[in-house]
C-alpha cells in the first residue's frame, strides 16, 4: 500500500512517535543514513512561496543520498490545466516520492489519487504537517517528550498551522488549546477529529477565544503570521482582532515558567511575535526551524520503507 502523508493524522500515534524517534537519531548522525541512494529522485513542487521547506527538502534528499527536484509550478502544466491526477501518474515513473506545496486540499488529493509513489504535504491552505513533525521533535527536545504537556497555539486559530497543531498535538497526546478572535476559529470537523484522536492518546483539545485562558500555564506557547499565503487581499482585517493574541512578554507571563516559544516562521516581528520574546531565552524557534530537515528526513525513509 502507498502511504501519503496529507494530513497529520495519517500517521497514527506509534507511527508518529517512530518517525520522530528515526528523526531524533537522523539529527545525532546526520549523513549515516541513505535511504535515497541509488540516487533515486524526489519531485519537491511549490505552489506557493517557500525559504525552509524547500531548502530543507533539497538538503535532506540530498543527505539521503537522493536527487531533489525542486520545481516551482508556474513553469509546469500545473496552471494551465493539466490533470493533477494525471501529473502524480506521471511523476510516479520517475520519481521515488512526490512533495507538494498547493492551495486547496483537494489539488494535493488529486496528485495522490493519481500518484503510484508516496505523496507528502509541504503546505496546503488546510494543514502544514512537515511543520509539525519539527514542532513535535523540537518539543520532545526542549520539554522531554510531548505526552501530557499543554500546548497554546494563538492568533489566526482558523489557518493551517492551528489544523495541524489540533491533529498532530492530540496524536502526540498534548492537551492542545487553540485560541482566535471570532470569525477565526478552526473548522469543526478537524476539532471533531482531533477530538476524537485524543481520546485514544490521552490528550485533550479546547478552543477559546481568550488568549491569556489559552497560555495559562502552558508548557509550550505557539504562534504564526496573522496573514497566511494567499489572503493578503482577502478583504479581512487580519490585524486589529488580532492584537490581543500577540505573544510578547505580558502574554507568556501566563504561561509555565520554563515554557517554550514556537513559530514556523516566516515572522512578522512585532505583530503576532516581539523581537523579545524570539530572540529571547524561552525560544525554540531556530531549533524547530533546523528540525525541519531532519523530521523530513526520517518522514520520507519511513513513507518508502511502509510503501514497498
Ligand atoms: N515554515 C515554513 O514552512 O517556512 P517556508 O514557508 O519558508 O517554507
Ligand atoms: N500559515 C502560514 C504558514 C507559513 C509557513 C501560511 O500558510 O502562509
Amino acid at each position: 500500500m502507498i502511504r501519503h502523508f496529507l494530513r497529520d493524522d495519517d500517521l497514527s500515534p506509534a507511527e508518529q512517535s517512530a518517525v520522530l524517534d528515526l528523526a531524533g537519531r537522523m539529527k545525532a548522525d546526520r549523513f549515516a543514513f541513505a535511504s535515497l541512494a541509488g540516487p533515486r529522485s524526489v519531485a519537491v513542487l511549490f505552489d506557493k512561496q517557500s525559504l525552509r521547506t524547500r531548502i530543507s527538502f533539497d538538503a535532506g534528499i540530498a543527505e539521503l543520498g537522493g536527487h531533489p527536484l525542486v520545481v516551482d509550478t508556474q513553469v509546469t502544466h500545473f496552471g494551465r490545466g493539466e490533470s493533477l491526477g494525471d501529473a502524480g501518474r506521471v511523476l510516479s515513473r520517475y520519481v521515488a516520492a512526490i512533495v507538494l506545496r498547493t492551495h486547496g486540499d483537494d489539488r494535493i488529493a488529486e496528485v495522490a489519487a493519481g500518484a503510484t509513489v508516496p505523496v507528502v504535504n509541504a503546505l496546503t491552505d488546510g494543514f502544514h504537517p512537515c511543520q509539525l513533525l519539527a514542532d513535535l521533535l523540537t518539543i520532545r527536545e526542549w520539554c522531554g517528550g510531548t505526552v501530557g504537556r499543554t500546548l497554546a497555539y494563538v492568533g489566526d486559530a482558523a489557518n493551517n498551522m492551528s489544523h495541524s497543531y489540533l491533529l498532530a498535538g492530540a496524536t502526540a497526546g498534548m492537551h492542545v488549546r487553540v485560541a482566535g478572535p471570532a470569525g477565526f476559529h478552526p473548522h469543526a470537523d478537524v476539532v471533531a477529529r482531533a477530538e476524537a484522536i485524543a481520546a485514544g492518546t490521552g490528550g485533550s483539545i479546547r478552543v477559546l477565544t481568550d488568549p491569556v485562558a489559552a497560555v495559562r500555564d502552558a508548557d509550550v506557547v505557539a504562534t504564526d503570521t496573522w496573514t497566511s499565503m494567499g489572503q493578503e487581499a482577502d478583504g479581512m482585517d487580519r490585524s486589529t482582532p488580532f492584537l490581543a493574541y500577540q505573544v510578547n512578554k505580558a502574554l507568556l507571563g501566563h504561561a509555565a515558567p520554563e515554557a517554550i516559544v514556537l513559530h514556523c516562521l516566516p515572522a512578522h516581528r512585532g505583530e503576532e511575535i516581539t523581537d523579545e520574546v524570539l530572540d529571547g531565552p524561552r525560544s525554540a524557534v531556530f531549533d524547530q526551524a533546523e528540525n525541519r530537515l531532519h523530521a523530513q528526513k526520517a518522514l520520507l525513509t519511513f513513507l518508502l520503507q511502509e510503501s514497498r
